[in-house]
Parts: structure tokens; sequence; C-alpha cells
């Protein structure tokens, strides 16, 4: 168990992050940049579950839209703060893709992620606490999921998360 510690890496300009994984979500590839970033050797993250990297800090919910999203063949747009070996945290940007066979079979996913915009990482940071908050306060259930979901969708008005991450 990593104990998240308030240590922050702030992703450099010119980095891109970027991961593959299995259909399960067991990664297949870190590139130089993954390796860096979450301070694990290449060796102790092939295999593993990508959660390896999951922060406390993160809802439950941004998760499961991501994994809605994969799962009817489209692209994922989003904040998400990872958690290093050493307990610090790095805010990425994420874009992440199904990847096909070239006969149109699913054989995994694909995520590359870049420095975060600062004023909407102010706005995700404090919403994903109050997501996070509410979670928990409902043991999170799936109602606790929908009503975290809810949130940010309150939060974002007429704009869905998809259309105003995407738009970054
Ligand atoms: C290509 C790809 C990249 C992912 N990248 C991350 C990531 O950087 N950080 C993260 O916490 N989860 C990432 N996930 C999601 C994890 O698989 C997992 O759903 C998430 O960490 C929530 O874990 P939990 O269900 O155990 O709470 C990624 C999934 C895929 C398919």
């Amino acid at each position: 168990m990593v104990e998240p510690t308030e240590k922050e890496i702030v992703l450099s300009e010119h980095d891109f992050i970027i991961s593959k994984t299995d259909t399960k979500g067991k990664i297949t590839y870190g590139n130089q940049s993954f390796i860096y970033y979450s301070g694990y050797r290449e060796d102790e993250i092939l295999g593993k579950p990508h959660n390896i990297i999951r922060h406390p800090d993160m809802p439950r919910s941004v998760f499961r839209l991501m994994w809605q999203t994969l799962q009817k063949g489209e692209e994922f747009f989003g904040y998400v703060k990872n958690l290093r070996k050493d307990g610090g945290y790095y805010w990425t940007f994420a874009n992440v893709t199904p990847s096909y066979d070239p006969n149109g079979q699913l054989i995994g996913y694909y995520s590359v992620r870049r420095k975060p915009e600062p004023d909407r990482l102010t706005l995700f940071a404090e919403l994903y606490q109050q997501m996070v908050a509410m979670e928990k306060k409902f043991n999170s259930s799936k109602a606790a999921m929908d009503a975290s979901f809810r949130l940010l969708e309150d939060t974002l008005g007429e704009i869905s998360y998809h259309e105003f991450t995407a738009a970054n």
C-alpha cells in the first residue's frame, strides 16, 4: 500500500505520458515518461492492473464513465490525478482510446497524457474533492457514483464532461 503525500510533481509541457493496456486494463507498455512520473521501474508495472497508480482523490464515477465510454468504442478525455510509487502525485489530462487489430478485433487500450490546463485543473481538483466526499457518504455504492456524477454534470451545466474535456 502506497501512502499518499502532498508532494506534487508537475508535468513538463513537452512530456507525453503513454501507456497501453490489454482489454482488462493490465499494463502492456509504458514509455519513459510513464516510468519517470509514476516512479516505478518498467518491470514493476508490466502486467499490473492500471489502478496501480490510482489516487484515492479520484472519484470512482470518473473511471466508471471512462470504461463506459471505451466499451462503446469511443474515446475518453479526462483529468486524472495519479499516485506515484513514493506517495506523491501528478495531474494529467488524459486521452484514452480503444485499439483494434487489422480485423477490427479489440486488442486493448491506449492512453496519452499531457500537462493539464491550470484553470481547468483547479476546477476539477475542487469538484473531484466534493465528488469523493459524496461517494464516501453513500458508501461507494452505485447510487453514490450516480450522485457524484450528477454533481459533475450539474457543475458543468449544459455541457457534458466529454464535450468539456474534448474541447480542451
Ligand atoms: C489505457 C488505460 C489507461 C489508464 N490510465 C489510468 C491512469 O493513468 N490512472 C488511473 O488511476 N487509472 C487509469 N486507468 C483506469 C484503471 O484501469 C482503473 O479503472 C482505475 O484506476 C480505477 O481503479 P479501481 O476500479 O480499482 O478503483 C486506465 C485504464 C486504461 C484502459
